[in-house]
């Protein structure tokens, strides 16, 4: 895939001088592409000139940059017609999804260490293969792992809990190790490349995970020199996977790690990183949270056309479960 920027400079963008165009590079925004998907206030900081410019500058980056196109809305429909669901296990869980994790979407899981993204990857890697009246869609799963946290004997133990081989339930799970965030970018190429002979072998993909998304990312781009780089780079990663997805109507799921921060007592004090390229890319963005005992909350962050709500579920030995209703009553009570 050539993904090269196209050869117009900063200048061309309306309202970019010399002078803001060089604190721009130096700054690390060196295409009109990190230009057009910075944020107002990053790139008013960058380039040291007011919000209501750099949000004008966005703007008119956007124009020139080649970052989506457009298609008539009938295709559109006829596309959303054949979004499809995949069960997590749980049912307050999936009503809060509209129904479960939707296929040619991006689901985000993102909460603290141990409060149950890995798991619940491995739950829908599972529940994926599950017949479509069981909540499955027939079909296989990919994951990107790249903090070397899958783990076959998890799959077997939640396959058997719904009386399936895990042998053959690991058969179509794929697994790829990243060992940085290029190769994690070029895993998706590679999953398309597993898609269309799966897809001929009668047990397509149909979801692809990224456990997790920011892990390389982070880790490899620090200062505020290379944060142009790595949103931008972020950003394709993010349409390669809504590509994948829509190419072959699968789900896309993607976890990220929040830091709990005790200094923030007011507000939310879950940001996930990635900041704003994975807020608007995302569709849907589920914060993850620890309970009592093998208890789990989730609240649904800013969905288009869900109302917000909290899911109360659990991870067991069996996998990601129903909470007991007296569980959920006591919570709700709070
Ligand atoms: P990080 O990747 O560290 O950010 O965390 P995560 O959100 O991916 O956490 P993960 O999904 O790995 O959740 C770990 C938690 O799931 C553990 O603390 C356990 O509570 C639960 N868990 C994992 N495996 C089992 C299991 O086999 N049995 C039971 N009962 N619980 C499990
Ligand atoms: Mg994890």
């Amino acid at each position: 895939m050539s993904e090269e920027s196209k050869i117009v400079d900063l200048e061309d963008i309306a309202g970019v001088g010399q002078e803001t165009a060089r604190k721009l590079r130096d700054a690390g925004f060196s295409t009109i592409e990190a230009v057009a998907v910075a944020s107002p206030s990053e790139l008013a900081s960058a380039a040291g000139i007011s919000e209501g410019n750099a949000a004008k500058i966005v703007q008119a980056a956007r124009k020139l940059a080649d970052i989506g196109g457009f298609e008539s809305g009938d295709k559109v429909f006829e596309r959303r017609k054949t979004v499809k669901k995949i069960t997590t296990g749980s049912k307050d869980l999936n009503e809060l999804l509209g129904g479960g994790v939707e296929t040619q979407a991006i689901t985000e899981f993102f909460g603290e260490f141990g409060s149950g993204k890995t798991q619940i990857c491995h739950q829908l890697a599972v529940n994926v293969q599950l017949p479509e009246e069981e909540g499955g869609l027939n079909g296989s799963a990919v994951i990107i792992d790249t903090e070397n946290t899958f783990r076959p004997e998890r799959i077997i133990q939640m396959a058997e809990a719904k009386g399936l081989d895990g042998n053959e339930v690991l058969k179509n799970i794929y697994v790829a190790q990243a060992y940085n965030s290029n190769h994690q970018m070029l895993l998706v190429d590679n999953a398309k490349e597993l898609a269309e002979k799966l897809k001929k072998e009668g047990k397509p993909v149909r979801l692809i995970i990224v456990d997790s998304l920011m892990s390389h990312f982070r880790a490899e781009y620090v200062g505020r020199g290379t944060l142009a780089d790595r949103q931008q780079k972020l950003n394709r990663h993010l349409h390669d996977l809504m590509k994948f997805g829509e190419l072959y109507n699968a789900a896309i799921v993607v976890t990220n790690q929040v830091m709990a921060r005790p200094d923030i007592l007011f507000g939310d004090p879950t940001k996930p990183v990635g900041g704003h390229i994975v807020a608007h890319t995302a569709t849907f963005r589920v914060y993850l949270k620890k309970s009592q005992g093998d208890l789990r909350i989730a609240r649904l962050i800013d969905s288009p056309h869900l109302p917000e709500g909290e899911a109360i579920f659990k991870v067991t030995e069996r996998g990601i479960e129903d909470a007991e209703e007296e569980q959920k009553r006591k919570r709700k009570k709070k």
